[in-house]
């Protein structure tokens, strides 16, 4: 059998006035992606064949991100907020297309999973024309709430327009809904503005459809799934139940997590095999961790690209453009920036590494820092292989220390040091013998005078 086409329409019209943030609602963050990111990734992983997103007027930076994602993805503006099934039509040239499914998300609904949309798709492959997310709140206020008679879908009523006996129904919709395509206009085009609200409900299609003789479904799911987004505090909640299934993916992938809950990942999270990650660690976007490299406690990843049985931490802060070889070690106080920290090499105390290459096997001591900023420009450091830099050494960038040379402790470099040699710059070394028991005597012999004049 031929695969079936799928449109999915993505509405994020929304401002989100309630997040009381100048940024659009769905281009807040959980997991280090965006709102819209999410539900958009979902939507590429249920088989779709197109997506189309719906956005408000002068809502650039949604679409962008939308296109972002998903580059295939079209834009639609819905010029005036009359109704999610007004939003829907917003698309209509889309859905003139002729897909085989239609799968209606929300842009503020980003828990949902691949596997759940292809649920909601499935009836229509049975023969239904809509198929509509229900679950069961833990407080159904404000949904809409499904109505069911002798086991079928018969009409979903919006809580304003909803009478008391009609209230008291459990069983509420998530929002999303699935419309076969061959249907799917002629039941749009039919929604009206009769109610309350004076809206187009897309909820109307159940009742329409009914009406057509077609075939209505509701799909049960958890509610984790289709938590939407309105305020901080359910971005919050949302992070929470994103992070458990993180941590719960990496556990299940083998990743060692010795107390999960203090473990925070970002969706695009990558581990290796027998990667172990101690309490109370951070890890921003674009991170990935080869096979048994060790995360210590306290540690913060962005953009680090962590090899073979590499050891971080505690308390390390690997930067963007980080790329750490195999072994390497980068222990306790230890920032790296746009660096390549090369195979078996070490910087294991309170150094700053910004902008430099350090080569295979090379010890940077504790307290070493890259100056890599003169005030307006930034300059490069390259460590050879083998050097070892003494510790508390400031490097003055653009510098570069040959393969196997020396650096001696407290020195600030300013010029490049020759493959195999030493370089010193600090001040020498002075001795006063006999210096410290002078100033005592001289300090006593002043104290006795002072007795004398008591
Ligand atoms: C909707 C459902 C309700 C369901 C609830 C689940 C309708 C009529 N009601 O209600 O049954 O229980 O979702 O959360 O569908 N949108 C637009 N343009 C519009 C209106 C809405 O793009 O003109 C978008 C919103 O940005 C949002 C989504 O559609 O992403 C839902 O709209 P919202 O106003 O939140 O609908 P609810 O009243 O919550
Ligand atoms: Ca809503």
């Amino acid at each position: 059998m031929e695969p079936r086409s799928c449109l999915a329409i993505v509405l994020a019209a929304g401002e989100g006035t309630r997040m009381r943030s100048a940024r659009p609602k769905v281009l807040h963050t959980i997991a280090g992606r965006s709102l819209l990111d999410h539900v958009l990734s979902a939507v590429a992983e249920a088989d779709t064949s197109s997506a189309a997103i719906v956005v408000g007027p002068g809502q650039d930076a949604v679409a962008a991100e939308a296109k972002r994602v998903l580059p295939g993805a079209s834009c639609f503006v819905q010029h005036e907020r009359k109704g999610t099934a007004h939003a829907v039509l917003a698309a209509k040239s889309a859905i003139d297309q002729h897909p085989d499914d239609i799968i209606i998300v929300y842009g503020d609904t980003p828990l949902i999973r691949p596997e759940t949309l292809m649920r909601l798709r499935a009836p229509l492959a049975a023969g239904a024309a809509v198929a509509v997310l229900a679950f069961r709140p833990a407080d159904p206020k404000g949904y809409g709430r499904l109505i069911i008679e002798g086991g079928q879908l018969i009409a979903i009523r919006e809580e304003a327009d909803a009478s008391a006996a009609e209230r008291a129904i459990t069983l509420c919709n998530a929002g999303m809904m699935a419309l076969a395509g061959k249907s799917a206009l002629a039941i749009l085009e039919r929604i009206g503005n009769h109610n309350c609200k004076g809206e187009f409900y897309l909820t109307d299609a159940v009742e329409i459809a009914r009406g057509m003789k077609l075939s209505t479904v509701a799909v049960e799911v958890e509610e984790d799934d289709v938590r939407g987004i309105n305020t901080k505090k359910e971005l919050a909640e949302a992070e929470a139940v994103a992070q458990q299934r993180l941590r719960q993916a990496a556990l299940d992938a083998g990743v060692t997590l010795i107390a999960p809950e203090t473990v925070f990942l970002s969706a695009d999270t990558k581990f290796g095999k027998d990667v172990v990650v101690e309490p109370y660690v951070v890890f921003g976007e674009k991170v990935s961790v080869a096979d048994g490299a060790v995360i210590h406690s306290f540690s913060h990843l962005v953009g680090a690209e962590v090899g073979k049985g590499v050891s971080v931490g505690p308390f390390a802060r690997l930067r963007p453009g980080t790329k750490l070889g195999e072994g390497a070690r980068i222990g306790n106080f230890v920032e790296v920036k746009e660096s390549t920290v090369e195979a078996g090499a070490k910087a294991n105390h309170l150094s700053y590494i910004g902008d430099a290459f350090v080569g295979a096997e090379a010890n940077v001591g504790a307290g070493t820092i890259t100056c890599n900023y003169d005030g307006s420009a930034k300059h490069r450091t390259t460590i050879g292989k083998n050097a070892f830099i003494g510790s508390n050494s400031a490097l003055v960038a653009p510098v570069e220390i040959g393969e196997g040379a020396y650096v001696g402790s407290g020195s600030v470099i300013t010029g490049n040091v020759p493959p195999d040699s030493l370089a010193l710059a600090r001040g020498r070394q002075v001795v006063k013998e006999g210096w410290a028991s002078r100033l005592r005597a001289l300090k006593s012999m002043g104290k006795k005078k002072a007795q004398a004049r008591d």
